[in-house]
């Protein structure tokens, strides 16, 4: 990296230290499923894509979501487990990113009723949720048991030792986008009226034993990230809460359970979260827990996430400059760290090229991006 900081974007390359976790910025790559795993395991291709993003000068790289180890955990073929031989892939892509001075936190996930029959590894289970689905008089989606529940809150506290052990940096809950920690706490998607349903307190169980059984698998120091949304694969417009109070009622009890770090993902990151104010979901997140965020949503890139296929060059979001605005709302407390996503996929030198204000040279997202690991 040569020496001179595009001042406009200064804040974007202050360090941070949070806890145990030391970051030489404050962007952060945002976790993508990329479906190069075959068999379920991460291999050299995805070591050396993550470790190029880590020569591009990304603070945190936060991998692409990474099942935990339960039955009916994975909804899509070839993304990675975190289990098993998969450890040793992982363990490769840690290797790989430190020896770039990187620091990595993988995402783990269980996707619960996005699962369908059908998908690897044990084709015959179907998705598993709060409440059950059922599609051609066929039970796609199972009820969760207590025992179930029980099952996979101990995965993802395994995952997040396993996690410590083969040395990552943190490790980030993916609690969003209607997976399965995300689909206990909306409305819609959970019926049931045990204690996991209900009030926002009883829909707030599964993520608070989730979190509080990940801490206690990793001890006090190590970071957990919290990833939530208000958004959901079915609908972008949808929400936990209406209010900030009422984000207050989801959000305290998670980040009592042991959150370090929240991740608000929203698609737009500037967008005011509520009617009733200008804040965005990042900045009243930080206000509700008092704890360092990551924003993220069309950094450095004008188009608002739609799932993978995005680009619309008359959308009216386009909006180029927006990392100046970034940086300006980092300046102003509204969040700590700034997750990008795809602008980092076409180029794995973003964050460099932005701090050295080569702006013009940056390749461009388009979906092309998606169909192979650009290094
Ligand atoms: C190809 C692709 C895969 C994604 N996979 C995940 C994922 O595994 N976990 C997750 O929490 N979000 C996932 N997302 C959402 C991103 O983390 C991010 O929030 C979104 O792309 C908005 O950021 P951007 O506008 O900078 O791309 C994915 C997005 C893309 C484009």
């Amino acid at each position: 990296m040569s020496g001179s900081t595009d001042q406009k974007v200064a804040s974007l390359f202050q360090p941070i230290r949070i806890g145990e976790l030391e970051l030489a910025n404050r962007i952060a790559m945002a976790p993508m499923t990329r479906r190069f795993s075959p068999g379920n395991i991460p291999g050299a291709d995805v070591a050396g894509y993550y470790k190029s993003r880590a020569e591009g000068g990304v603070g945190l790289i936060i991998t692409e979501g990474t099942f935990v180890n339960h039955p009916q955990a994975n909804g899509y073929p070839r993304v990675p487990a975190f289990y098993g031989k998969a450890l040793d892939g992982w363990k490769a892509v840690v290797d790989a990113v430190h020896s770039a001075n990187g620091k990595i936190a993988p995402q783990i996930w269980h996707t619960g009723p996005a699962r369908r029959p059908g998908i690897e590894p044990d084709k015959s289970l179907p998705g598993i949720g709060p409440s059950e689905v059922v599609q051609d008089g066929k039970i796609v989606v199972a009820r969760a048991s207590q025992q179930d529940i029980d099952n996979i809150v101990a995965a993802f506290a395994q995952a997040a030792a396993d996690a410590r052990r083969i040395g990552f940096d943190a490790v980030e809950i993916h609690g969003a986008h209607e997976y399965l920690i995300d689909a206990f706490l909306w409305e819609k998607t959970n019926t049931r009226n045990d204690e996991y349903g209900g009030s926002i307190e009883n829909r707030t169980r599964l993520a608070g034993e989730v979190v509080q059984a990940v801490r206690e698998a990793v001890g006090p120091k190590f970071p957990v990230i919290f990833r939530f949304s208000q958004w959901k694969q079915q609908d972008y417009h949808a929400k936990l809460a209406y209010s900030a109070s009422d984000l207050a009622r989801v959000l305290t009890p998670i980040s009592n359970a042991g959150v370090d770090i929240f991740h608000a993902s929203v698609r737009r990151f500037w967008a005011p979260e509520f009617e009733s104010g200008p804040e965005t979901l990042a900045a009243i997140t930080k206000k509700i827990t008092g704890k360092p965020v990551i924003t993220v949503g069309s950094i450095g890139l004008g188009y608002e996430f739609r799932g993978v296929v995005s680009q619309d060059e008359t959308d009216p979001f386009r909006n180029p400059n927006n990392v100046d605005e970034a940086a300006k709302q980092l300046s102003e407390g509204c969040f700590d760290i700034a997750a990008v996503g795809r602008a980092l996929l076409s180029e794995p030198q973003w964050p460099n090229m932005i701090k050295e204000g080569k702006r013009s040279e940056i390749r461009q997202f388009t979906d092309a991006a998606l169909e192979s690991l650009i290094i």
